[in-house]
């Protein structure tokens, strides 16, 4: 059986039987039910009793980890951060009232949440020499590229947190990726057009104060409109974790070895940046600009169907939600009212996108695949309502995300039972050959 001593959680309910029908050996494998989810079976005894490795590609089956952290129910549309339900959180809480709840599993009282706020804005400045980082970039270059390099280059600079083994630095070095991550960005964007980087103020709010670092400049430095902020901290919560996807995945892959927080998020940043991951709602604007009418739906749908064509709808379907994201439902919601707000009456593309939403839900192929709208439909009509432009889309995916990542990390250090990831593989390449000398072959 399994060693328990092993185990930290997730109570062993009944066994699995595997046999090997090449050899008829047996094995008992322990299947653990967690807090909520499918069961779970423990196959670490696979390999070193019977001599066989699962073979999972994109790790469709697997899971890689325990965590306590965030669960989906992808069949019914759930998602919860500790236990507490995304649309409530959206609703209710704030971005950083959400980043406590990530970090430390509980929803921080009134003293907590305030010292909380207190320490992320002490830490929202960047070491000044990071300025001249962003010189070495080309003025054309992706903000996504700035995010790669600016992250990772921070283990240069914070060499007092990225100790892991100790978990006072852990903590600066999460308290100072989540604060500095809106500064790095803002300042992705203004050097991109070519305006001077804004100051953080810590007398501002998380969303606030980056959308003032992004949008102010040193000679008109205006109030920030609430209506924005509110938008923007909701578009953050909305984006804060998402227990193993790819970018987390790679995260805790990355931090597995040992390497240092901050070269881990960077790794997760380019993980992130993908157009099946992060990259999508880029992608969705730019598939909309591509539709253009809603007449050409159908043709877009066709193509979308065709399995010779490449063509995917991006902002359609998920990995894990076989009904509809929970969070494109909350963001769907608000992206009518933002656009009021923001005074943008009968916005072409958000009706573009509806129409879509409605041909593609009546279609037998996405119905039969379960292919609904993700968090990426929305998102993209909303980011560029309120003025960004598409290349930062990933960026403000990725910023809030850091929390999560961090999260994810923070936990995976912390499991007694981590050890570097390593998957295996099914060889099949050829069997081993002599070497042929140059003048035999
Ligand atoms: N358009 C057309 N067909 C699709 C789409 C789509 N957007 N998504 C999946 N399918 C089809 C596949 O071709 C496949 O068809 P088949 O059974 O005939 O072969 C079937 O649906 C299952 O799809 P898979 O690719 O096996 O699903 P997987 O879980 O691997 O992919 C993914 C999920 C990558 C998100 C995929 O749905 C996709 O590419 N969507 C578009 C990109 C996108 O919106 N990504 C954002 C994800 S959310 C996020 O990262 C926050």
């Amino acid at each position: 059986m399994n060693d328990m001593s092993e185990t930290a959680g997730g109570a062993t309910t009944h066994t699995l039987t595997v046999t090997d029908n090449a050899t008829g050996q047996r094995l008992e494998l322990p299947v653990r039910q967690g807090t909520e989810g499918p069961r779970v079976a423990d196959i670490r005894r696979l390999y070193s009793d019977l001599g066989i490795f699962t073979y999972d590609p994109g790790f469709t089956a697997t899971g890689s980890c325990e965590s306590k952290i965030t669960f989906i129910d992808g069949d019914e549309g759930v998602l919860l951060h500790r236990g507490y339900a995304i649309e409530e959180l959206a609703e209710h809480s704030d971005f950083l009232e959400v980043c406590f709840l990530l970090l430390y599993g509980h929803l921080p009282d009134k003293a907590e949440k305030e010292d909380f706020e207190q320490t992320i804005s002490m830490h929202t400045m960047v070491h000044e020499q990071m300025r001249t980082f962003f010189s070495g970039f080309r003025r054309d270059a992706h903000p996504m590229a700035i995010m790669v390099g600016v992250v990772g280059a921070m283990s240069a600079f914070y060499h007092d947190s990225t100790d892991i083994d100790d978990p006072y630095q852990r903590m600066v070095a999460s308290h100072r990726l989540i604060a500095k991550i809106p500064t790095i960005a803002a300042m992705a964007y203004k050097y991109s057009i070519g305006q001077p980087f804004m100051y953080p103020r810590n007398e501002l709010r998380y969303a606030e104060n980056f959308l003032h670092m992004t949008f102010n400049v040193p000679c008109e430095d205006k109030p920030v409109s609430p209506v924005l902020a509110r938008a923007m901290d909701r578009i953050f919560i909305l984006h804060a974790d998402h227990e193993q996807n790819a970018s987390t995945s790679t995260v805790r892959l990355a931090g597995s070895s040992g390497a240092n927080p901050f070269a881990c998020i960077a790794a997760g940043i380019a993980s992130l940046w993908g157009p099946a991951h992060g990259g999508a709602n880029e992608a969705v604007l730019n598939m909309l600009r591509e539709i253009g009418s809603k007449d050409r739906i159908p043709e877009f749908l066709k193509r979308a169907r065709d399995r010779d064509d490449p063509f995917r709808l991006m902002g359609f379907g998920h990995r894990v939600y076989k009904n509809y994201d929970p969070r494109a439902a909350v963001l769907k919601k608000s992206t009518d009212s933002v656009l009021d707000e923001l005074g943008v009456r009968n916005e072409p593309l958000l009706e573009l996108a509806l129409e879509l939403e409605r041909i593609a839900g009546e279609d037998e192929y996405f119905q039969q695949r379960k292919l609904f709208p993700n968090v990426d439909f929305y998102s993209g009509i909303l980011l560029q309502a309120m003025g960004f432009p598409t290349s930062m889309f990933t960026v403000l995916f990725a910023l809030a995300r850091t929390v999560g990542w961090i999260a994810q990390w923070k936990e995976m250090i912390e499991d007694p039972v981590q050890k570097i990831g390593r998957p295996r593989q099914l060889y099949t390449g050829e069997a081993r050959r002599p070497f042929v000398p140059l003048d035999e072959r």
